[in-house]
């Protein structure tokens, strides 16, 4: 179910395709940058969608519910990320919310973590963040109002032992979550993150394959995967003025895992 709660919103995706496989019996493959996009235009904003892959930006605006502008931006470079930032607020005069949604894992655990991946990963999942946001920020303060939210990870705050680099990327990015909402809280500026436990995306389709779908659900308290949808559903309700008295938080979406004493399966 939706609502008109951000009508007149101008929001901005970093990160707002979609790369992977869809799901069975769908033809646009849903991710949760591009389930995000869909669910603030479903909600009345006008949607600009920044990507890579310009491509993968415009599928995104192209089922918008409302207006939307796809914009090329490479995460990784911050002279970009802040360009992407320049063309989306000139497009609708202001923005109004900005979601970070952008995040490349890693592989490595410590005995083999490069430079490299740590490098990127730092580019992508965190710096391209703080540089967006205090790239916004200006016009928040400006307008006296604006909300952020980031698409966390449960790697930020549990190990997976899979890899540090995403791990430590993604607890840095909740600070700079946390910082971002404490230093402008005054000047009627939010931050919060969406922290997500395993989400049934294009991402992790086209990382760890369809076919894990059933054992990745048997360690989820609720026994299955969250959707994009559901993550998109907790981003909207933090970018809203229902989430009004709400900042400096993580919400976690994860079906219960990061509640649970860990047991074997029944
Ligand atoms: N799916 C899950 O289970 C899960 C769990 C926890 C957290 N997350 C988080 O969700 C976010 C991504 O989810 P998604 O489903 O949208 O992923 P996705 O891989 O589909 O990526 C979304 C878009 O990001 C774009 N992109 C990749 N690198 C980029 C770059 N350098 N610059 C600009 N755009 C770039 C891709 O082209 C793609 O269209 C990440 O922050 C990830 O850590 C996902």
């Amino acid at each position: 179910m939706t609502s008109s709660r951000l009508s007149g919103r101008v929001a901005y995706v970093l990160g707002g395709g979609s790369d992977g496989p869809a799901r069975a019996g769908e033809t646009l493959a849903i991710g949760n940058g591009r389930a995000i996009a869909l669910r603030l235009s479903a909600e009345g904003a006008t949607v600009i969608v920044g990507d890579k892959v310009l491509e993968r930006a415009a599928a995104t605006v192209e089922h918008l519910s409302g207006p939307g502008l796809a914009v090329q931006v490479d995460a990784a470079d911050p002279a970009s990320c802040r360009h992407a930032v320049a063309a989306a607020a000139a497009h609708a005069g202001r923005l109004d919310i900005v979601v970070c949604n952008v995040g490349i894992s890693g592989r490595e655990p410590l005995k083999v973590q490069t430079l490299e991946d740590w490098g990127l990963a730092d580019d992508v999942n965190v710096r391209s963040h703080w540089i967006t946001a205090q790239a916004a920020l200006p016009g928040m303060l400006d307008a006296g109002s604006g909300a952020f939210v980031f698409v966390g990870s449960t790697a930020g705050i549990l190990s997976s032992r899979r890899s540090l680099s995403y791990e430590a990327t993604k607890a840095a990015q909740l600070a700079v979550m946390r910082h971002i909402a404490v230093r402008y809280a005054e000047r009627g500026v939010r931050s919060n993150a969406v922290v997500l436990g395993n989400i049934d995306s294009a991402l992790v389709r086209r990382e760890f394959g369809a076919d894990g779908s059933a054992a990745r659900a048997r360690v989820v308290p609720m026994g299955r995967e969250g959707t994009p949808e559901e993550a998109a559903s907790a981003v909207a309700f933090l970018a809203s003025d229902d989430a009004g008295y709400i900042t400096g938080q993580s919400l976690i979406v994860d079906g219960g895992v990061s509640a649970a004493w860990p047991i074997p399966p029944r």
